[in-house]
């Protein structure tokens, strides 16, 4: 079967910062894999040359065959290839149904609002977020604002999912309806790539696993064979020693890696 997306030797450098350094990896229609790797590693930098928000420095990437590597955000979501903002920004003074909204509409979606807004008020319930919908966003709390982001991303009926640590900042019991939830997207028929840095999320969601370190792809394969790989252990056992060495704190640096 033809690769849904297909990246090969992927760089990426903002003046002497080599943030991803030729990556090459496919993704199956259908799968859902987990892009993990410690803070730094280059994971937001990949979504952002998948997505047309930066232009590589080097390298290919085509989605259903086709070479998209040059191609503009708004071409990435007509495309089907939708991603989340690690740093969410709604538009603060547009209601969160009309955020939604704006997200269907970017990706040729909806042929009109009142079409768009429909769209949204479904998207927004599949979050859990539909008693809110009336809210300027700007009001919402973080948790509520990443799934805002979810709904926005869903809305532009993708084909490929990109989640930049769309459960930061989630307690423990909405975690699993996180999970839930993310297994629900992979169910309706939608690729997934996931950044997370729970690994329980990580490790119960993930078919296959991507780890990046300082730009590079170290390690790939079935998450349990990935987790013993020596180098990957290495690379966040190096990640604690060094923030406990600057005196900062192991656990918070072990619970973001
Ligand atoms: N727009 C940018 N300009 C300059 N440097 C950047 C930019 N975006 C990311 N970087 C650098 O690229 C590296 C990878 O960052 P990032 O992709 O955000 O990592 P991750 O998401 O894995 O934490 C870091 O060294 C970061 O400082
Ligand atoms: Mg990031």
């Amino acid at each position: 079967m033809k690769p849904l997306l297909e990246v090969e030797k992927l760089s990426k450098h903002f003046g002497g910062v080599h943030a991803v350094r030729d990556v090459s990896f496919t993704i199956g229609s259908g799968e859902i894999v987990g892009l993990i790797g410690p803070n730094g590693a280059g994971k937001t930098t990949l979504v952002n040359l998948l997505t047309g928000v930066h232009r590589p420095s080097g390298g290919v990437v085509r989605f259903e065959g086709v070479d998209v590597t040059a191609q503009r955000p708004h071409e990435a979501a007509r495309r089907g290839l939708a991603r989340t903002f690690q740093i969410v920004q709604p538009f603060p003074r547009m209601t969160v149904l009309e955020n939604v909204a704006a997200g269907a509409l970017f990706a040729g979606q909806a042929g009109s609002r009142a079409e768009a807004e429909r769209l949204a008020a479904g998207y927004l319930a599949a979050v859990g977020l539909d008693r809110e919908s009336q809210r300027l966003a700007a009001t919402l709390t973080l948790p509520s604002r990443k799934r805002l982001e979810l709904a926005k991303s869903l809305a532009m009926r993708p084909k490929l999912l990109l989640l930049d640590e769309v459960n930061a900042g989630l307690n423990t019991s909405e975690i699993d309806g996180a999970l839930a939830l993310i297994r629900r997207i992979a169910a309706s028929g939608i690729t997934v790539v996931l950044i997370e840095h729970l690994m329980k999320v990580v490790l119960s969601l993930s078919q296959r696993v991507l780890v990046l370190h300082h730009g590079q792809l170290l390690a790939s394969g079935a998450p349990e064979a990935v987790m013993r790989d020596p180098q990957v252990v290495e690379a966040y056992l190096g990640a604690r020693f060094a923030a406990r060495f600057a005196g900062g704190d192991a656990k918070s640096e072990a619970s973001h890696g």
